[in-house]
């Protein structure tokens, strides 16, 4: 980190994020690189000398989020002329000028790409006076545009201070995505899938190590996807990586998330069966139960397809816990379709799913080809469905722990939404089992970052609540 000349204060940050783990992580990168540029966080936007919005454009909700925000801090631009404002991320890549129309006291606009130049965008902005612009190039096709270039590799800079929790990490293994699924904007403003290098994967989580990470959560569009060629030919899978990083010293736990559904190898799921180190758990989105609206969707396999999936992880890995995603009143999704995504659910247990309407995006094929035509009261009323039932079967399944003794990793203190589901013991802290459930016990906040043993006594459909049992001995391999 740069020396700071006593005679200047620093400079404050405040950054909020939207969006996926991608934003998190590119977040983490981002502060980084600003305190070495004299910047510290502050969570008082009021004391802010920078106001950064990391932005996510999947949703048409996310998206009118940052601009209602950028509206409510107009005025502290107005009071404090030298505050810059900055959009940075998915909705910057997309909407790029449009941002700085409509919010005029916009500094910068960067780009996913870009992200490792924002201390250097906001001191030109300064400088000149002027909003600055920096986005990955895009290649124009129809009403359509794609980022085409590469993205910058700023990864090794970790910044400890803004993660979820200092002894977890996001770890990026790869970059971009070339499913294009007909929804989804993600592959025109990530840019092509790159696989980034097992040595510097390897390296970063060797660092994490270091700074007392113990459970690192790899990340990529269609992490399972992952698969590097070196020059002389060798290729890396997912399942090569997630050995070499089992044997790294001080890394207790290792997840990975998001994965492809046609992606899921033998020799993956064999690995995750075979080292103790890596979580039992797969997030897989289905996104669909309908064979005619998957194909609508490119999703490029059958209903039948995913349940032979699922069916051979399960028997490939006793114990695992799957999630998944799905999408709604996607275009032309007739009743009869979606009773066959309720099947779907109804059979594949899921740990749980996240049930999102379909947001038309711009941009995107689907928006080109399909009309919008499921009422947005019948999006609604879908959702409430699929994620009853979601709720029922996830209440049955943590109903089966009750009376089980579960290795948890230790996240620090519960939030107060827990007590809201009934329980009101003392000192609660929450942490998560191997197979990623939640689980909220007594004890105290000395335990945060250690394996704790639980006895499990009740549960909601999304909470484990128990007992301590034991401490163990850190790193202990968890029985699932
Ligand atoms: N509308 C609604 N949900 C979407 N997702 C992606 N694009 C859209 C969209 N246009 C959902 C998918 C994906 C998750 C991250 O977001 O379910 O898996
Ligand atoms: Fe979007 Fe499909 Fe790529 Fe996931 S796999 S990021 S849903 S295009």
């Amino acid at each position: 980190m740069a020396d700071q000349p006593t005679s200047q204060p620093p400079k404050k940050l405040y950054i909020e994020t939207v969006g996926c783990q991608m934003n998190v992580l590119d977040s983490e990168l981002v502060v980084a690189r600003l305190r070495d540029d004299g910047y510290e966080l502050t969570q008082d936007i009021d004391q802010a000398d920078a106001i950064l919005y990391n932005t996510c454009s999947v949703r048409q909700h996310a998206e009118d989020k940052v601009y209602s925000a950028l509206g409510r801090i107009k005025h502290l631009k107005r009071k404090k002329p030298d505050l810059a404002v900055g959009v940075l991320g998915c909705m910057a890549q997309k909407d790029q000028n449009l941002i700085l129309r409509r919010a005029p006291h916009v500094d910068v606009v960067v780009g996913p790409g870009q992200l490792g130049r924002v201390p250097e965008l906001l001191a030109k902005a300064k400088a000149d006076a002027a909003p600055q612009l920096a986005v990955s190039l895009a290649r124009n096709a129809g009403s359509r545009s794609h980022v085409t270039s590469s993205f910058d590799s700023y990864d090794a800079d970790r910044e400890p201070a803004v993660r979820p929790s200092p002894f977890q990490a996001y770890l990026r293994v790869m970059m971009g995505c070339d499913k294009f699924c007909t929804y989804c904007i993600v592959p025109s403003v990530r840019g092509p899938e790159q696989s980034r290098p097992p040595a510097e994967i390897l390296a970063e989580a060797r660092l994490l190590a270091l700074q007392g990470v113990k459970e690192i959560t790899l990340i990529g569009q269609t992490v399972n996807s992952y698969k590097h060629k070196a020059p002389d030919g060798r290729i890396t899978r997912l399942s090569d990586l997630l050995a070499g990083l089992h044997d790294i010293d001080g890394v207790e736990r290792i997840k990975f998330i998001t994965s492809f559904p046609n992606d899921m190898t033998d020799d993956l799921l064999q690995a995750v069966r075979d080292l103790p180190k890596v979580s039992r758990y797969i997030h897989v989105p289905a996104q669909s139960g309908c064979d005619l609206v998957l194909k609508r969707m490119k999703r490029m396999y059958t209903a039948s397809f995913y349940e032979d999936m699922l069916a051979r992880l399960r028997e490939t890995i006793p114990g695992a816990s799957v999630s998944s995603d799905f999408i709604v009143g996607f275009c032309g999704e007739t009743d009869e379709s979606f009773e066959k995504t309720v099947g779907l659910v109804e059979r594949s247990r899921f740990k749980n799913s996240f049930i999102f309407k379909y947001s038309p995006r711009t941009g995107t094929k689907a928006d080109d080809l399909y009309p919008d035509d499921v009422p947005e009261e019948v999006k609604r009323h879908r959702n409430h469905v699929l994620l009853d039932l979601q709720m029922r079967i996830s209440l049955e399944d943590n109903q089966a722990f009750v009376g089980r003794e579960e290795t948890v990793l230790v996240e620090g203190p519960s939030r107060t939404t827990t007590r809201k589901e009934g329980w009101d013991g003392p000192d609660q802290l929450t942490g998560r089992t191997h197979c990623d459930r939640i689980v909220v016990f007594s004890g105290p906040e000395s335990l945060t970052g250690q394996f704790a043993r639980v006895k499990i006594q009740t549960a909601s459909a999304v909470t484990l609540f128990g007992r301590l049992a034991a401490v163990p001995d850190a790193g202990a391999a968890c029985p699932g």
